[in-house]
């Protein structure tokens, strides 16, 4: 076969296949350009065809390939081999579609990139196509296989944590063997984030960086395998635990898409991702906009919700300048505590015995949006639904359901399921002003038999479909609608649910302190603005933490409020309102900005964090020390960073004000005259 070398050219990145005289599609180059023309199959052209060894851009499972696959298969007539050589390419305007196919059976892989010019962040698919007239089995999908240069180990970089402590970053070196990060749990979880970072002796400024999301959050799997030749590869894409598709004759399926991208060092890579998801993942509607400052009723009320005490809070939340209310779990069904009510999504008549209109118009009044808590995959069995359709969850007659929070998943792939929950939701926003709905999702799956399915291993990936379906759905119908994704906190906090919703809830534990590194960690690849951060009472009475900074904690995402307002004095309210007109004036740069995390409790003993608006115009300094009142009493100094070299700032800090170059302030480390523990200062710098 005819060699042939493909060139993807981004920003500042060329990704480089080529098809060899064998017809076996190879990696050839992922990073810094070089000529297009420099490109070639080793140093005469020669190439290795020994599938256990070379460098195959999407490796399938059978010959003499040992390592880890990106697909597996099996066809009718029981084989599990397959072999797939180059059948064809389609170049467009920032696409590139390279198709494989098997020699001895119809079956069609294409490998699709997508790219631009204004990003060096490249979007990955495949497209598995059954020409045969057989039935064929999918064991293993994966969405993106990297290849990573030269043979020295890798530092993969991944997040660990459970509930009330996501997305704790956890680093290792990679030396021998295979890693994996997964979830097997029907959502993306609270301990593996769908992303890996694969770097060598990178710092935030400095070292090769490479990196990868996946746009799924169902089960995934991402594995990072140093094979027998030293060599690093990475693969994303669906879990194959429990996993199998049945591909019918003629049908094509689709894997998630994978965003892959190579940089220096980690705040190149954090500040291209957020302008990617910006610009490419983000629900179109609300992706440019700044989000409201809103308020949630959770943590002050519960599930004790009625139309007066939500009001007062609602008055109380204007007054300090919140824009938006969210009436959270409490106000459906027969919903007293978590043991009933889930699946009956109308108005409980007790708590709201004029309807919920009362609330509602009294919220609009006060100039506020509503918003509304829904939990639409669950089922209490103490409910009108589950009564009424007890087939209606994941189940297997001959075991007892697993109760998780007193409840059970509703088998949303049984078309009339899914429906009844576009109903559902339909139905509450056709009759009321609702313009934001939290969608939650409170429990792992258990006994997932699934009767309607012909494979039910199919149930898994179905699922999270028929969930991004639905949230699609209603954005169609209702495009002022704003989507937050939750579950248990940051169960969901991932790009596939980023695809469908406009931001994500990243944790239930709101102290301030503690979420300073699950921030950090969400930071890494995921867009800032789609944080969305409470300032609530959480701690205050074991571990006193002042609302200053609280608020500092909470300023570095999409503020919003959680605290019972109630309970606030005079003098808190007001400063809640200072600082919610602050962040609105800063809101700009916050969620649209660049960050550069300068320091942080790990390393450091404090945090720094710094946003520079897109234009280098303003820029915002969030500090604050930790519990530990030794590392408080050592010096502290930051040197800030991106700012314009070329202009002058006002740096606006502790009530005095200097003005100084833009170079200056990037070269010359500050000292912070910061000593008391859970201590927190905030700096603003405009160009003069
Ligand atoms: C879990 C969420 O993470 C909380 O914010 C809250 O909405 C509760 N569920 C309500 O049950």
């Amino acid at each position: 076969m005819q060699e042939k070398i493909f060139v993807i050219s981004t920003k500042n990145t060329h990704y480089v296949v080529g098809v060899d005289g064998d017809g076996n599609l190879q990696h050839l180059h992922w990073g810094k350009k070089a000529r297009e023309t420099d490109y070639s199959f080793g140093l005469n052209g020669e190439y290795n065809s020994n599938l256990d060894m070379i460098k195959q851009e999407y490796t399938v499972f059978g010959g003499t390939m040992y390592r880890p696959c990106s697909f597996k298969c099996e066809y009718l007539d029981k084989c599990r081999d397959t072999l797939m050589k180059f059948d064809s390419a389609q170049e467009g305007d920032g696409s590139l579609d390279i198709t494989l196919k098997d020699s001895a059976y119809s079956l069609y892989v294409t490998l699709c990139y997508r790219y631009s010019n204004d990003s060096d962040v490249i979007t990955r698919f495949v497209k598995i196509e059954n020409k045969s007239q057989n039935e064929i089995k999918i064991h293993r999908l994966m969405s993106a296989e990297i290849s990573l240069p030269g043979e020295e180990a890798y530092d993969v970089t991944n997040t660990i944590g459970g509930w009330g402590s996501e997305l704790q970053l956890e680093t290792q070196t990679l030396k021998n063997g295979t890693v994996s990060f997964e979830s097997r749990k029907g959502i993306t979880g609270h301990t593996n984030s769908p992303f890996v970072i694969l770097s060598q002796n990178a710092d935030e400024d400095n070292g090769e960086v490479y990196f990868a999301c996946l746009g799924y959050g169902g089960n995934f799997k991402i594995e990072v395998n140093r094979d027998y030749m030293y060599k690093t590869r990475a693969y994303l894409g669906l879990s194959d635990f429990d996993f199998s598709h049945n591909l019918k004759a003629g049908e094509i399926f689709e894997s998630p898409k994978a965003y892959i991208g190579y940089c220096n060092g980690f705040a190149q890579m954090s500040n291209m991702m957020n302008h990617f998801a910006v610009d490419n993942i983000l629900p179109k509607d609300f992706a440019h906009k700044p989000l409201p400052v809103l308020y949630n009723s959770w943590e002050a009320t519960e599930f004790d919700v009625n139309t007066e005490h939500q009001l007062k809070l609602a008055r109380l939340a204007k007054s300090i300048g919140c824009e938006l209310f969210v009436m959270d779990d409490g106000w459906f069904g027969q919903r007293k505590n978590d043991h009933a009510g889930l699946g009956d999504w109308y108005v409980n008549e007790e708590k709201f015995p004029n309807g919920i209109d009362e609330l509602i118009n009294g919220v609009n009044d006060l100039g506020m949006d509503f918003g509304l808590w829904f939990e639409p995959e669950m089922v209490n069995p103490d409910s009108d639904l589950y009564r009424a359709h007890p087939d209606w969850t994941y189940h297997y007659d001959s075991r007892t359901p697993s109760l998780v929070r007193n409840q059970l998943v509703l088998n949303i792939t049984k078309p009339e399921v899914e429906q009844y929950i576009f109903d559902c939701l339909d139905s509450m926003l056709s009759n009321h002003n609702i313009r934001y709905i939290k969608w939650d999702m409170n429990r792992p799956f258990s006994e997932i038999g699934a009767e309607n399915l012909e494979n039910q291993q199919e149930l898994w990936y179905r699922h999270t479909k028929a969930v991004y379906s639905i949230a699609d759905r209603l954005k169609e119908k209702y495009p002022y609608l704003q989507l937050e994704a939750c579950a248990s906190g940051g169960g969901r906090a991932d790009y596939g649910a980023l695809s469908h919703f406009d931001m994500v809830w990243t944790s239930d534990n709101t102290d301030p302190v503690d979420r300073l590194d699950i921030q950090r960690g969400f930071s890494m690849v995921y867009p800032i603005k789609c944080m969305r951060a409470w300032v609530t009472d959480w701690n205050s009475s074991t571990r006193p933490v002042s609302l200053d900074f609280r608020f500092n904690s909470s300023m570095q995402g999409s503020l919003s409020i959680g605290s019972n307002l109630l309970n606030y004095s005079d003098e808190e309210l007001e400063k809640s309102r200072k600082y919610i007109a602050f962040y609105k004036n800063i809101r700009e740069v916050v969620q649209f900005g660049d960050l550069y995390r300068l320091k942080n409790y790990g390393e450091n003993g404090f945090y720094a964090n710094q946003y520079v608006s897109a234009d280098r115009s303003k820029s915002v300094v969030f500090i604050c020390t930790s519990a530990n009142s030794m590392f408080n009493r050592q010096y502290k100094s930051i040197r800030l960073k991106g700012l314009d070299e070329n202009a002058d700032y006002r740096l606006k800090a502790d009530n005095c004000e200097i003005v100084k170059s833009g170079v200056y302030f990037n070269s010359v480390p500050i000292d912070v005259n910061i000593w008391r523990a859970l201590d927190s200062k905030i700096w603003l710098l405009e160009k003069v």
